[in-house]
């Protein structure tokens, strides 16, 4: 059965992974992970905490590398 968000972690939802959703930016996984790419490439990352990209603009994706964070420049003529 699914936890609810107002459930309190029991001993074994201690060793569960966490994965955040932030608005407007990555998927936040704690690491270390083996992540599979759309186009089946293996990418393993040490890192303590790994941010995958939802925005489609990072030049490292599917890993974010920050670039969600520009914002967009607006044209005042437009
Ligand atoms: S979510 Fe960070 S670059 Fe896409």
């Amino acid at each position: 059965m699914p936890a609810t968000p107002d459930e309190s972690p029991t001993t074994e939802d201690a060793t569960r992974r966490r994965v955040s959703m932030t608005a407007g930016g990555p998927i936040l996984i704690e690491g270390p992970i083996r992540l599979t790419a759309a186009d089946g490439r293996e990418i393993c990352c040490d890192r303590f905490l790994v941010a995958i990209c939802t925005c489609h603009r990072s030049g490292i994706y599917p890993l974010c590398d920050t670039s969600h964070r520009r914002r967009r420049r607006v044209d005042p003529d437009s």
